[in-house]
């Protein structure tokens, strides 16, 4: 019997998910069905749960539902565990295993795809929600010289690098606390959706600086201001895939070439 995996999410009918796992399933050889399943906002454990009854083996769950997942898991791998968030679920017989793969698949689309070496880079990471607190500690992994949390609301920057562990390589603030220049700006905020751009020093980019928005499909304010200061930029349709490589693997123990992939989704 073909194994079926899923996406719990809401809004869940754009999602690019069940194109991916399909191209995944295609390249490797793997008999598998992944399909996007709404989920109503008041009812995704039960929808999980009716999945699982239904014989599923797997499922990603992505926003608003990621810290849901984390409280509904009955074991945690460590990296799930630091995000406080789950965006994959195994389904064990014993257990509801979840994963965290958002942080691994960021740091694998700026190493691998991006070429950056993060190791000695300094890194202003904007936002203190789930987006940001699920990568921090894959980036910190990469000993870069610095990550600096930077957030609309200072205190909640202050408070997340505190439960990450702040010290020599990890502090926070509001946007004026900002001071130098970062070889590495990753936008984690939701400010994109609203069109916004989170309140930047101009002189915010080192030489030879990366621009990275985690949000993917349309220009943000952020990319067209990096731009317009001859920043190189990348939005997050690379993380999106790396992240799902990283879920496959965990499921089928084969982790698929990324790049045709990306290639396809972009169109080109
Ligand atoms: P997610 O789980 O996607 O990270 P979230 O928990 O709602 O979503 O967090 C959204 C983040 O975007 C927060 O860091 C938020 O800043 P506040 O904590 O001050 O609310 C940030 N954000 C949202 N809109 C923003 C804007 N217009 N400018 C700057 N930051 C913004």
């Amino acid at each position: 019997m073909t194994d079926a995996y899923a996406v719990f999410g809401n809004p869940i009918a754009h999602s690019k998910s069940p194109l991916i796992h399909a191209a995944f399933a295609r390249q490797t050889g793997q008999d598998i069905v992944y399909s996007a399943l709404p989920a109503p906002l008041d009812g995704f454990v039960e929808a999980v749960a009716v999945f699982r009854r239904q014989g599923g083996c797997g499922a990603n769950v992505t926003v608003p539902f990621k810290e849901q997942a984390y409280a509904l898991a009955t074991r945690l791998s460590p990296r799930a565990q630091a995000a406080g968030a789950v965006n994959t679920f195994r389904f064990e017989s014993d257990d509801l295993y979840g994963d965290n793969t958002d942080g691994a698949g960021l740091v694998q689309d700026l190493t691998a795809n991006l070429g950056l070496d993060l190791a000695g880079k300094r890194i202003l990471l904007m936002g203190a929600g789930g987006a940001a607190r699920g990568v921090i500690l894959p980036l910190l992994e990469r000993q870069p010289d610095g990550v600096f949390i930077a957030n609309r609301t200072a205190s909640k920057a202050v408070g997340l690098a505190q439960v990450m562990g702040a010290g020599k390589s990890l502090s926070a603030g509001g946007y004026a606390d900002l001071s130098g220049q970062f070889d590495l700006v990753i936008n984690a905020t939701a400010a994109s959706l609203a069109g916004d751009l989170p309140p930047l020093p101009e002189a915010i980019f080192a030489p030879d600086a990366l621009a990275y928005d985690m949000m993917y499909g349309k220009d943000t304010p952020f990319l067209s201001f990096a731009r317009e200061r001859g920043v190189r930029t990348a939005d997050g349709l690379g993380m999106l895939v790396e992240q799902a490589a990283e879920a496959f693997l965990l499921w089928r123990g084969v982790r698929p070439e990324t790049a045709p992939v990306i290639q396809l989704l972009r169109g080109v």
